[in-house]
């Protein structure tokens, strides 16, 4: 059978990811799902998200997604290897579900020269060391030192990102950061939200330094996946669409997509 592909994050952030993958590839269909009632994450154990990350890829499976994109870096984290371990063979054994971690991990090493890279993630992230992980595996050598930022997410959410309130925590985790390690050349912002604070970002860091937001490289991955894949590929519909669900209120969802995606969405709730 074929469908969209799903795009899941715990709130907004995923949207980032979903812009970057559509401006890529527009051609298919999406639908993006966000459990904003039950966010954020970040803080959250790890049983906790993986009920949670497997609930939402249940209800995009049943929405008829074959694929399904963890746009979610703490979800990737915490849930994807055992949904692909665990769930998938036995439940849904011809879907797939991928996450942001890996293809991130798989640019920087190209980006870094120094090869000593810095994460900046929410805490659960951090805490995972999927960064070190995946990049270490592909990088023998590299040093990777991460900051778990707590307060980047709800000033997003909170539509704070861009007033001088944010200048604070920006600045502060970004020296945090630098003073465990001065060598890094090259900055991963782990955390689909963090696109939001760029020009805060930019203002505190120093200029020599790599920033790495993800969505355009997550796009390239999964047209790199899909070429590799035709049996995916061809279940994928392709009518140029994108449907948003959201587990909270609509009209909260509509505003702040609106600030993510500069563009009006019609967006329905559901429950998982
Ligand atoms: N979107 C999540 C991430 O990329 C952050 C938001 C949350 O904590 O739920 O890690």
């Amino acid at each position: 059978m074929k469908g969209p592909i799903g795009v899941f994050d715990s709130g907004y952030g995923g949207l980032t990811i979903l812009e970057g993958i559509r401006q890529r590839l527009p051609q298919y269909d999406y639908i993006y799902l966000g459990d904003n009632a039950r966010a954020p994450y970040g803080t959250r154990s790890f049983d906790v998200v993986y009920e949670f990350t497997l609930q939402a890829v249940k209800k995009l499976f049943d929405y008829g997604c074959p694929l399904v994109i963890l746009g979610c870096n703490t979800a990737s984290a915490k849930a994807l290897r055992s949904i692909q371990q665990q769930y998938l063979p036995f439940n849904a054994p011809d879907n797939r579900v991928l996450g942001v971690i890996r293809p991130t991990a798989e640019v920087v090493g190209e980006l870094s020269h120094t090869h000593h890279i810095g994460v900046l993630a929410t805490e659960g992230t951090i805490r995972s060391e999927s960064y070190k992980l995946e990049i270490e595996k592909l990088y023998p050598g590299s040093t990777i030192v991460g900051e778990a930022c707590p307060m980047w997410v709800p000033l997003v959410e909170n539509n704070e990102f861009d007033k001088p309130g944010a200048d604070y925590f920006v600045k502060d985790s970004l020296a945090k950061l630098m003073a465990k390690d001065p060598q890094i050349d090259t900055i991963i912002l782990g955390c689909t939200h963090y696109p939001l604070l760029m020009d805060k970002i930019k203002k505190y860091c120093p200029s020599s330094i790599t920033l790495v937001p993800q969505g355009k490289y997550i796009a390239k991955s999964l047209e790199d996946y899909l070429q590799r894949h035709p049996e995916m590929q061809c279940r994928i519909t392709d009518g140029g669409s994108c449907k948003y669900f959201t587990t909270e209120s609509r009209t909260k969802f509509r505003e702040c997509a609106a600030l993510f995606l500069k563009e009006d969405v019609v967006v329905e709730r559901v429950n998982i």
